[in-house]
């Protein structure tokens, strides 16, 4: 029996879209984006990148809204639950491990980037780049930043790191419609405004000083280009950026559908928030960084900046240019803040399914939860400030934020579309629905999804996972040298440590709650939840 007090709700259903909206749209649809369609060759990137929104992103979202709704049948907002849900058998409770370590593990790293999105947001304004008019100068000004340099601190940027850290905790432990729907109420509109402003702006730059245009930067992402269609490494990198953008496999979808009644919509719902993450990262993530760069420093220019660092376009290119515009420290500011806007919304999604899986199997108080992880998410937030230089950041996005997405999606997708059954699964996204999905998508779900999927995770395992592993090559590209392999180690190590942990945690929960596996959970009544 669970000994939770309380479920939660979602107030409203414009409340739901803009949270479920701001779960999705992060850092990956202005940064991890653009960075992905300038190195994969911007037009074919494209192609496959709807490809893989189409076959893999749109059907998980409704595969993961409805394994959350099922779940929150049984006031289970974690995936261990939710998968024991579906399928009455003991080991499925521990196939969910993956789906509390992945958030957990991208909370930890992906707080610390967000933080440097806040700590420029006020050197922008404050102007505190001002004079490093190179990319190779803004580089240098973000590592020393980062205290990578020699002779640089990480004060600054552990100071940024608790600030927000403790922004992201405090909404946290205000719950699902006094926190974070609040918090997306107001944060998705500002990040929308900013961007659009920001789009406009870029779209009217005057030709830069090689007379290239905004113009031939949206060519270069939105004309069709076949010719780089035969390099798997292409199909494979937009596959990875649709599940990093939308938010799938990452567990915190689920936790979010499980506050949803039966009554409500999920099919209509899920579309909307799928469509708005693409309007965000397509129209205005792929009109901002690239295009700015191309008048500035060319396509090929764009291409190499974008090649030479994952946060280069952001964090150096967009400085620069910002530098040469009137009232260029506003603009820059708005870029920041609204990086900051979109990283936040997401940020607090990560820890909502641990926090339901202590709520629910141990009955505490949400407040002690998010607070207490607000300490762990710190103690490991250090080692990624202070080993930065030496991978480790690098590791675990490799395996929680980019191998595992995948990994806990074919799992899900086994047990919803094979275990729960097809014609089960389908009835259950379809029930309280304001639209009917198209039934293709029902074949696409059931077998079309899973190949995909696990040609991605058999690829990916022998081209990266086992290179990686072996030490042959760097989570981040490149090559490992000796002095990082003490930390990717210990990166590895580190998420080793979290499943044992979330292993020993579920067994004790369902020891002291009694469950019986081969029965199931027993049915929550849902008429006391607040209608959306
Ligand atoms: N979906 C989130 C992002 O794009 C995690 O950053």
């Amino acid at each position: 029996m669970s000994t939770s007090s309380s479920h939660e709700a979602w107030g409203t259903r414009i409340g739901l879209i803009l949270a479920m909206a701001g779960n999705a749209v992060g850092l990956g649809n202005f940064l991890r984006f653009p960075r992905q369609a300038a190195v994969n060759g911007g037009g074919s990137f494209m192609i496959t990148y709807f490809i893989a929104l189409l076959l893999l992103g749109i059907p998980l979202m409704w595969i993961e809204w409805g394994v959350g709704r099922n779940g929150g049948r049984f006031r289970k907002g974690h995936i261990p639950g939710m998968f024991a849900a579906i399928w009455k058998h003991p080991a499925a409770k521990y196939l969910g491990i993956v789906g509390m370590i992945i958030p957990l593990t991208v909370m930890i790293y992906y707080t610390y980037i967000e933080s440097w999105t806040l700590a420029f947001s006020f050197f922008s304004i404050t102007k505190d780049y001002w004079g490093n008019t190179t990319q190779e100068a803004m580089v240098g000004y973000l590592q020393s930043y980062q205290g990578i340099t020699a002779g640089s601190s990480h004060t600054m940027a552990l100071g940024f790191f608790l600030v927000t850290l403790a922004i992201n905790i405090w909404v946290l432990s205000r719950g699902i419609s006094g926190g974070i729907e609040k918090l997306a109420r107001i944060g998705m509109p500002i990040l929308f405004l900013f961007a659009a402003v920001l789009a406009v702006v870029v779209i009217f730059l005057p030709p830069g000083p090689n007379g290239e245009t905004a113009w031939q930067g949206l060519q270069f992402i939105y004309n069709p280009d076949f010719s780089r269609l035969d390099e798997p490494s292409v199909w494979l990198a937009s596959a990875g950026q649709i599940f990093f953008t939308l938010s799938v496999g990452m567990g915190s979808l689920q936790c979010y559908a499980s506050y949803l009644s039966k009554k409500d919509d999920i099919a209509l719902n899920g579309i909307a928030t799928a469509a708005t993450n693409e309007t965000a990262e397509v129209v205005l993530g792929g009109t901002i960084a690239i295009p700015a760069a191309v008048v500035f420093f060319g396509v090929t220019g764009a291409m190499a900046v974008a090649q030479s660092g994952s946060f280069n376009l952001g964090f150096a290119t967009m400085p620069v240019v910002f530098q040469q515009l009137p009232m260029g420290n506003v603009l820059g500011f708005m870029w920041f803040a609204l990086l900051f806007f979109a990283g936040i919304t997401s940020s607090v999604a990560m820890l909502t399914p641990i926090v339901a899986f202590f709520r629910e199997e141990f009955g505490w108080k949400r407040e002690i939860i998010a607070w207490s992880f607000g300490v762990v998410t710190l103690l490991f937030g250090l080692m990624n400030i202070f080993w930065l230089q030496y991978g480790f950041l690098d590791e675990w996005d490799y395996w929680a934020g980019t191998f595992g997405l995948v990994l806990l999606a074919v799992i899900e997708t086994v047990l919803f579309m094979w275990v729960f059954k097809p014609e089960n699964a389908w009835a259950s996204i379809h029930q309280g629905a304001d639209i009917q999905i198209p039934r293709i998508f029902k074949f696409v779900m059931t077998y079309v999804t899973p190949v995909y999927l696990l040609f991605i995770l058999i690829w990916w395992g022998t081209q990266d996972a086992i290179p990686i592993l072996t030490n042959a090559k760097a989570a981040g590209g490149g090559t490992l040298t000796p002095e990082m392999h003490p930390y990717v180690t210990t990166a590895r190590l580190i998420i080793v440590g979290f499943a044992i942990v979330f292993a020993f945690l579920i067994r004790i929960a369902w020891k002291r709650n009694n469950y019986d596996d081969r029965a199931g959970f027993v049915e929550v009544d849902q008429s006391g939840r607040t209608a959306v």
